[in-house]
């Protein structure tokens, strides 16, 4: 449940029209950028506003969809979708939620709207990349060749990773970068299909092409 005094806007249909609920204020750019560079703030992430800044303009221009939550305070929340895979594919990135907002449902509320999203545009799959760059998993911190598959189908969360987070929400370990960040630190991808996000949402892609039903 998203709490009361949370507003939900698809920006990037806002931008490029036609919008579906109300814009945001002018201003909310530099907002998301700030909460990137709290959420992500590595090397690897957005050390500098100017990064995370440029960051929010490149989803604006290219992400197939980009949701924002707002709060009293301004921006609470962002999850984006790219395009991959001819459309086939959605990834979702990025996700973050503003620290004083957290475990409030807001998380995992943006993921499930961006799924519906995807299922509207006929997407069958999303996938994500999440780093183990603190050995918060049992694959974290050592090498995993050779048995990388092996290692993979017994990973287990040790510190509170986030695959545990997307695992709760219907996404599977589908594959690894391995070292993706440097020795040890390894980026675990995760997939959900959409099947059923596309039936819950009564949107039956094979029905609308005319194929048998998968619902
Ligand atoms: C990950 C994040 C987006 C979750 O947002 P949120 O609004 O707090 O998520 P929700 O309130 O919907 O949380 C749902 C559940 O996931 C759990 N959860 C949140 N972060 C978690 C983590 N790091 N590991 C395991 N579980 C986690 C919450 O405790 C909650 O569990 P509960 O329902 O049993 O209480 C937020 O913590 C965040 O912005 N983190 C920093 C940025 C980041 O890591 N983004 C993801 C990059 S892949």
């Amino acid at each position: 449940m998203l709490p009361n005094d949370v507003t939900i806007v698809l920006v990037n249909a806002c931008e490029k029209g036609p919008a579906r609920g109300r814009c945001p204020a002018p201003g909310w750019p530099e907002q998301a950028a700030l909460l990137l560079q709290a959420c992500f703030p590595g090397e690897d992430g957005y050390p500098t506003l100017e990064r995370a800044g440029a960051e929010i303009q490149d989803l604006l221009a290219d992400a197939a969809c980009l949701i924002v939550a707002f709060d009293g305070v301004g921006v609470a929340g962002i999850v984006g979708g790219l395009e991959s895979y001819h459309g086939h594919v959605w990834e979702l990135h990025p996700l973050a939620v503003r620290a004083d907002r957290r475990g409030q449902g807001i998380g995992s509320h943006l993921v499930s709207l961006l799924e519906e999203e995807a299922a509207r545009a006929r997407v069958g799959t999303i996938i994500l990349g999440t780093d183990d760059t603190d050995e918060r998993t049992s694959i974290g911190g050592t090498s995993i060749f050779p048995g990388v598959l092996q290692r993979l189908s017994a990973i287990r969360d040790t510190g509170g990773h986030l695959f545990a987070f997307y695992r709760r929400l219907g996404y599977e370990v589908t594959g690894v970068v391995p070292d993706a960040n440097g020795p040890g630190k390894h980026d675990i991808l995760m997939s959900k299909s959409l099947n059923a996000v596309i039936c819950q949402a009564g949107i039956d892609q094979r029905s609308q092409r005319g194929e048998p039903r998968t619902c």
